[in-house]
Order: C-alpha cells, then structure tokens, then sequence
C-alpha cells in the first residue's frame, strides 16, 4: 500500500512537471552573494542549481564577495555605498575572488553524493565576459579599480550555454587596455541578465520574502510597489543592492525577477516549481495573460477541466470537441502553462460564457487582479466586440463568485429561445446575466 509520503511526493512530482517544461532553455542569471556563499546551505543550493541545469535550465551564476572582502580589508574607503579600490586592495579582491570561484568550481565538480546527481559531470565555464570602465571620479574621489560593466559579452556567454555549460562569473571586467576593475556584483548580475535577455533574474537574501514596512510577507510586486519599498531601506545595505538589481532588471524587460531565501533549503525550488512560490517574485501586472486558444492548447484545457467535469461543476466535453470548438476559447497562460480557460458561445445577441476554469493550484495565488477575473475581463471585451448585449451563465456552484462579478440572477426564460429548450432541468443550473452595453460605455464597474 503507497504511504501518504509517497502519495505526497507524487502529487508533488506530478503538480511540478508543468514548470519543468517550461523552465527547459530558459536563461536564468542567479546572483549569489558573499553572504550565500559564507552560509551552510550553499552546498544544497549549489545542488539545486546544478537540478536546474540537468533539467535543461540555462544557469548563469555571478557570485559576490562583499562581507569577505570586508573582513579582509578593514579599512576600505568607501564613497556612498561604493568601496575605493586602490591597486593593494585590488590584489587581495582577486585572491578572494579567485578563492571563491575555486570553492563553487568544486562543488559543482563534486557529484553530489547521496543525489540522483551524484554522476551528473557539469562544465563550469568562466572567461572574459564582462568589458569594464572605471567609475572614474565622483564628487572628486577617484575610485581607482572600482568599475561598472560597459559591455556584456553575451555571445560568448552564450557560447559556453549552447556547450552545455553552467557559467559562473566573478564581478570582475576587463578594459581594452587590459587593466582589470572591480565591480557590484548586484549591478552586474542585472547587467548579465538584460545582456542576455534572461527569461529570470534569481537573487538569493537572507530573508525568505522582501516585507513591507510593517513586515508582512510579499509574494508579488510589481516594479512600481518594489521601487516604493526600497525607500524603507538603508541605502547601500546588501538588501537594498539587490533589490535595486532586480528593479533594474525587471524594468530593463526581465519578464521575472525573483528573491529567495539562501538560509530555507529548497527555497529557490519551490519558489521555481510551484504555484504558490517560496519567495517574492517581481512581474509587471499581466495584461497580456490571456489570450484566444489555439489548436496546441487542448491538452491544457483537457488538463485543466477534467477534474472539474468529474467533479460535476462543468459540463463534460470531449476532446473532438474541444478541438472543433478552440476558436471559441480563450485560455490564460503564465510561463507557457494553460493555468485558466473559458469559452464564449455567441446565441443571437446574447452570448453564454461556459467552462470558466482556473487550475486548482493557480486560485487564490499571487496574481492580481486574479486569473478568473482576468479571463471575466478577456471574455467581455471579446463579447463586446462581437456585438453582444450581455453575456450569459448557467452555474452549479459558482453562484457567489459571478455575483461578486457583476452578474445578477436571471429566469430561465430570459435565456435565447434555443437555449430554452436546452436547459438541463436535472444540472438545475442557475441562470446568471451581465450586461455589457453599460460596461462599453463605462458605466459599469
Ligand atoms: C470560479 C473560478 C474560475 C475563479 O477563479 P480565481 O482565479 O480563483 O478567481 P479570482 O482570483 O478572480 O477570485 C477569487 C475570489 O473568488 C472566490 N471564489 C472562488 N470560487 C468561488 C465560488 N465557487 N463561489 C464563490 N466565491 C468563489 C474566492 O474565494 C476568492 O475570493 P476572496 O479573494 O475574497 O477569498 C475558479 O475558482 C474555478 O476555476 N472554480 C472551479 C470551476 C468553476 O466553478 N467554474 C465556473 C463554472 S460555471
């Protein structure tokens, strides 16, 4: 008989393969800090990257080093938030850069024991990848080597993915004249991600969520809330850096950033293979989440209704059907999953809204407005322009939900005469209607 870990670890498994397919060749920059580095869990986060690299995942990690540079040159000048790096100073960054690049070398080198990687043999690549200039002199203090990255050699880091490389790199940049500067490694990791045009840009905190000035958990900002939040925080401190680089990010065309903690092993899969997330993910709103179905969306609808006919909320339809009828469909997709569906059926100047679908996993999380509402959204603007009057629903057990919509209660015989004769006495569906005129005109909320 299967244990409830197993029944546990299966729906697990099951509940995460959407998000394997849609992690394949994808680019994710993970910034690891000194901090992260310094921490017992790095070599399970280390395990988890190389996890995301056999699964097909293009992982670029740029590491930093800032609390052991600090232990190791106590007095550093800094300028704001940025240290002054002398030629002496200069030295001993690139032993402690060269120390650490050696130590995340080694354990991806390590097959991983006791893992189902434990064969697994990952190149890491390094290079010259980052062009550099000097900062130069700022409210007349010559910062020396400290610079920012001119130029991000995306060929070449691409070069090294397309080999099946994992890269890793320092925050280092070279100039034309062959002198070598050192850089933030929070600005560079967004500077990697938009030179590469990264589908992620992955920072590791200390914190498992960023928290808004009272302290409660944030799941999903959009860069404008993020922006707001960063006035709460000390400027130059290690979370304020990276939470500036994920605004960066994130408005340069980064689609996700996301900050997870490196103290919460598994953090960074959770937050990666489940809805609901292990950390605060940063996404402009999602107007464009919903879309009209197309022919290679039917396995996801089939997916995502099936349960819900079983279940005897909707109504079942076949897949002969559901393919013949696609063009009626609109679906909602995030990150390439079918997470919501409904479909519009046009009765004269009525039309219904039928088979309103969120998946289970994607109800209640962090999207706002929410994927149900979205798709209520996409559906009226689609009736509305087909020339309907109002759009009309025959529920189970939503009743509440399409009230809180802007439906109200409506007779059987207020339905379009074929539809009449083909209520279903038995489902005893309630009948529900929204107008949309006053929606086109405004009127409505
Ligand atoms: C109804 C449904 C599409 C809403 O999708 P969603 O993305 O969760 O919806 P939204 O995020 O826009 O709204 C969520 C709110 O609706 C509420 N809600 C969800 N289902 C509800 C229901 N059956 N009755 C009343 N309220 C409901 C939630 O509790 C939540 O309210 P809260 O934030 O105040 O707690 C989704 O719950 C679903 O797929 N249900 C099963 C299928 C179904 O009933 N389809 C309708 C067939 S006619």
């Amino acid at each position: 008989m299967e244990s409830e870990d197993t029944n546990e670890y299966a729906r697990w498994f099951r509940d995460s393969t959407p998000y394997i397919s849609a992690h394949r060749l994808k680019t994710f920059v993970v910034l690891l800090g000194g901090e992260a580095l310094a921490h017992r869990n790095l070599t399970n986060i280390v395990h988890d990257l190389a996890l995301l690299h056999v699964l097909g995942v293009r992982v670029v990690v740029v590491h930093g080093a800032r609390p052991q540079i600090d232990a190791a040159l106590r007095k550093s000048t800094f300028h704001g938030s940025r240290r002054v790096t002398d030629a002496n100073a200069m030295e001993t960054i690139l032993g402690i850069y060269g120390q650490l690049k050696s130590k995340l070398e080694a354990l991806f080198s390590t097959g991983l024991p006791a893992s189902p990687l434990h064969n697994t043999d990952i190149a890491v690549a390094s290079g010259n990848f980052i062009t550099a200039r000097p900062v130069g002199v700022l409210d007349g203090v010559d910062h020396l080597f400290t610079g920012v990255a001119r130029k991000v050699h995306a060929g070449r880091i691409e070069a090294a993915l397309s080999n099946n490389a994992l890269v890793l790199i320092s925050p280092l940049g070279y100039s034309p004249s062959g002198q070598v500067f050192n850089l933030a490694s929070d600005d560079l990791a967004a500077d990697v991600a938009l030179g590469l045009n990264a589908d992620k840009l992955i920072a590791f905190d200390d914190q498992p969520y960023v928290t808004d000035s009272s302290g409660n958990p944030l799941t999903n900002l959009t860069p404008i809330q993020l922006d707001a939040l960063l006035d709460d925080l000390a400027p130059g401190s290690a979370r304020a850096n990276r939470l500036h680089a994920l605004l960066k990010a994130s408005r340069g065309g980064v689609k996700r950033c996301h900050s997870v903690s490196f103290t919460d092993d598994g953090a960074l899969l959770g937050e990666l293979f489940t809805a609901e997330g292990r950390g605060t993910q940063i996404s402009e709103a999602r107007a464009d989440m919903v879309r009209p179905a197309r022919t290679a969306d039917v396995a996801g609808i089939v997916e995502l209704i099936r349960p819900l006919e079983e279940a005897g909320v909707l109504v079942r339809r076949s897949r002969d059907r559901l393919e013949q009828e696609i063009e009626r469909f609109l679906v909602a997709e995030i990150d390439g999953i079918v997470v919501g569906c409904c479909a519009i059926y046009p009765c004269g100047t009525s039309a219904e809204l039928a088979c309103v679908a969120v998946h289970e996993s994607y109800r209640k999380t962090r999207h706002n407005p929410g994927i149900g509402v979205s798709l209520l959204t996409g559906a009226e603007a689609a009736a509305i322009k087909a020339g309907m009057d109002n759009l009309f629903v025959l529920t189970t057990q939503t009743h509440d939900w399409f009230i809180e919509n802007g439906f109200t209660d409506a007779d059987i015989d207020q339905l379009p005469v074929p539809k009449q004769s083909l209520y279903n006495y038995q489902r005893n569906a309630k009948v529900m209607v929204k107008q949309l005129r006053s929606l086109e005109s405004g009127k409505a909320t």
